[in-house]
C-alpha cells in the first residue's frame, strides 16, 4: 500500500489530502476544523502554521498511522523562491519574504512536532504551480490535456501553461512575477473595499452591473498576453480611475465599471493564453486550476468561445487544492497510477447513529420522515429555507448538496432572504442546482456542470420562472445533479418538480456571514439555531423551527 499525504500551508486555505494507492480517499480544508475562514492570512509570518487538524483527520479516516505515511508532498518549493537580497541574511528584507522561505525549509521540523511519528525525511517539495496543475490535469477525466494555472503567486511565478500527456507534465510557459493576473484582480478587490484573497467573487458579481468600456482602454493597454504563452500586467493607478471605496460603503456605477473592466480584460487574456496553448499542444481538452480558475464567468467564456472541446476545472482550484495536487504530482513522479477525481465530497461525514446521538444530546425534537425527499420538497415549495446536511463535506469553496442552504427559486424575494441570512451584499446572486437531465433545457452553456464552475445563460422562457437565481445579466452559475452521483439530492429535485413544475432549487453554502461552511452536525445545529432557517435536515432526520 502506498500512502501520500499532500499539504498546503504556505499562503492561505491550508488543507490536507490523502492518496492511498493513487485513490483520493480524503481531502479537507483546515478552516472547517479551526472555524477560521480561509484558515489564516497569507502573510510570511503565518507560513509555519500547518493544517494539523486536517492532516490528522485525513490519516485517521484512512486508518493510517503517521509512521505509515510513505510520502509527504508540500505545495511550495523553497528552492524556487526568490533568494534573499544580496549579501543580506536578514529575514526582514524584501517584505519578509525570506522569512516565508525559511519557514518552508523548516517544515519537516514543524511536521515532526505537530504529528509525532510522521516520517519528515520523506517530505518532497512540489513547485506551487505544478501542484495546482496536477490537481487539474492528473485529476481530470481526460487522459491528456493542455493545462492552464493562474493565481496570485507561487514561488516566483503567477502562471503555468503546460501539457499533460503519457503520465508527464511538460511546462511550456511560466509567467514570472511581478506580472500576475491574480494579484491584479486582488488589487481591484481591495480597492473596491472587499477583502483581498477572499472576496474576488464579489468583484465578479459586481462586474455584471458595470460597463467595461469606461476603463477598458486602460486595462487593454496595461494588461496583455505577450504571444509566447505569458502576459504582462503593468501597474495601473486605480485611484486615478476610481477613489478607493471604503469597506461597507455604498457602491455606484463607477465601482461596477471598474469591476467590469478588470473582469472583461481577465477573460480576454485567459482566452489569448488558451489559444496559445491550443496552438502549441493541439489537445482537445484544457484543464484549469489556481484561484483565477474559480472565476466562473471567465470559465464560461473559455468554454463557449475558446478553442478547446472540453474544459475541466478543479473544484478546489484555490490554494487548498494544491494539497491534493502536490500529492498527485508526487504519486505521478513515483510511477503510480492515479484514479480520476469523481466527487468533491472528500471531507468529514457522520453515520445516522452518530447524527442521532448529536440530536439527543442537544435535546432537540426531531423526526425521521419515511420519504425525506418529499418532505423537503414540500417544505421548499411552501417557502421554507432548508439547511441540508448530508454525507461528507465538500473539498473546495462550493457547497454541492452536502452542506447547503436550499430554498424555492420561483420566489424573487428569496434572493434577498438568502443574502440577509448570510450577510451578503445585495448585488450577489445565489446559485441553482438542477436535475442534470433537465439542465440544457433551462440553461445554455457547459453540461454537465457538477461543480458549479461555469456561468450559464438562462433560457428566455425560464427567466421569469426562477427569478431568485437569475443574475442581473441573465446568467446563473449552476450545479447539475446526476442521480447516479447524488441520488438523494436528485430525488429531492424530482419531488420539487412534481409539486412545482420546476426542477431547480436554490443552493448556497450552509454558513452565516464570515464563517466557513458548517462541517459537523453540531455546527449545523448551531447555525440552524442562530439563523432564520425553517427546516434542518441532518442525514435522515429533520428538525423544525418552532414558530411562536
Ligand atoms: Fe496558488
Amino acid at each position: 500500500m502506498s500512502t501520500i499525504l499532500g499539504v498546503n500551508a504556505v499562503f492561505h486555505d491550508p488543507a490536507a489530502a490523502l492518496l492511498v494507492d493513487g485513490e483520493i480517499v480524503a481531502a479537507a480544508e483546515e478552516e472547517r476544523f479551526s472555524r477560521r475562514k480561509h484558515g489564516k492570512d497569507p502573510v510570511p509570518f503565518s507560513a509555519w502554521e500547518l493544517p494539523v487538524e486536517a492532516m490528522r483527520w485525513c490519516l485517521a479516516h484512512a486508518g493510517v498511522e503517521p509512521g505509515g505515511v510513505d510520502g509527504i508532498a508540500y505545495s511550495y518549493d523553497p528552492d524556487l523562491a526568490p533568494p534573499p537580497p544580496a549579501g543580506s541574511p536578514d529575514v526582514t528584507g524584501a517584505d519578509w519574504e525570506p522569512l516565508r522561505t525559511l519557514y518552508v525549509r523548516r517544515v519537516p521540523h514543524f511536521l515532526a512536532t505537530a504529528l509525532p511519528g510522521l516520517p519528515d525525511d520523506r517530505l518532497t517539495y512540489v513547485a506551487h504551480h505544478v501542484a495546482h496543475a496536477a490537481s487539474a490535469c492528473v485529476a481530470a477525466p481526460d487522459a491528456s490535456s493542455a493545462v492552464l494555472v493562474l493565481d496570485g503567486r507561487g514561488e516566483a511565478a503567477s502562471h503555468l501553461g503546460g501539457r499533460w500527456r503519457d503520465g508527464a507534465l511538460d511546462v511550456l510557459a511560466a509567467q514570472r512575477l511581478p506580472h500576475s493576473l491574480g494579484l491584479l484582480y486582488e488589487e481591484v478587490t481591495a480597492h473596491l473595499g472587499f477583502r483581498r484573497s477572499s472576496d474576488e467573487y464579489k468583484v465578479m458579481a459586481l462586474a455584471s452591473y458595470g460597463d467595461p468600456a469606461r476603463f477598458g482602454a486602460v486595462f487593454r493597454d496595461r494588461v496583455r498576453a505577450t504571444g509566447d504563452g505569458g502576459f504582462r500586467v503593468d501597474r495601473i493607478d486605480l485611484a486615478a480611475l476610481v477613489p478607493p471605496r471604503p469597506a461597507g460603503a455604498g457602491w455606484g456605477d463607477v465601482h461596477a465599471d471598474l469591476a467590469a473592466a478588470v473582469q472583461v480584460r481577465l477573460e480576454e487574456v485567459v482566452l489569448d493564453l488558451a489559444s496559445w496553448l491550443h496552438a502549441r499542444t493541439g489537445e482537445a481538452a484544457i484543464t484549469l486550476a489556481g484561484g483565477v480558475a474559480l472565476n466562473c464567468v471567465a470559465n464560461g467564456r473559455l468554454a463557449a468561445e475558446g478553442p478547446f472541446e472540453h474544459v475541466w476545472v478543479q473544484p478546489a482550484a484555490g490554494d487548498s487544492g494544491t494539497a491534493l495536487g502536490a500529492a498527485l504530482a508526487l504519486a505521478v513522479r513515483r510511477g503510480e497510477r492515479c484514479a480520476p477525481f469523481t466527487t468533491a465530497a472528500l471531507g468529514r461525514g457522520w453515520d445516522d447513529d452518530e447524527v442521532e446521538a448529536v440530536l439527543k444530546t442537544a435535546e432537540q425534537p426531531y423526526d425521521r420522515p419515511s420519504d425525506l425527499a418529499e418532505e423537503v420538497a414540500a417544505a421548499l415549495a411552501d417557502g421554507a429555507v432548508v439547511g441540508w446536511f448530508q454525507g461528507r463535506s465538500e473539498y473546495g469553496p462550493r457547497a454541492l448538496g452536502h452542506r447547503s442552504l436550499l430554498c424555492d427559486p420561483r420566489r424573487p424575494e428569496h434572493l434577498g432572504r438568502m443574502n440577509a441570512i448570510k450577510g451578503r451584499e445585495e448585488f450577489r446572486p445565489v446559485a441553482p442546482m438542477v436535475l442534470a437531465e433537465r439542465a440544457s433545457e433551462i440553461f445554455d452553456g457547459v453540461h454537465p456542470s457538477p461543480y458549479m464552475l461555469f456561468v450559464h445563460q438562462v433560457r428566455p422562457d425560464w427567466l421569469d420562472r426562477i427569478p431568485a437565481v437569475v443574475h442581473v445579466d441573465g446568467t446563473a452559475r449552476i450545479q447539475s445533479v446526476d442521480a447516479r452521483d447524488e441520488p438523494l439530492v436528485a430525488a429531492m429535485l424530482r419531488a420539487f418538480e412534481r409539486r412545482t413544475g420546476v426542477p431547480v432549487v436554490v443552493n448556497t453554502s450552509f454558513n452565516t456571514a464570515g464563517r466557513p461552511m458548517v462541517d459537523t452536525p453540531q455546527e449545523a445545529l448551531e447555525c440552524f439555531g442562530s439563523g432564520p432557517i425553517d427546516l434542518l435536515v441532518l442525514g435522515p432526520f429533520t428538525v423544525r423551527r418552532a414558530r411562536r
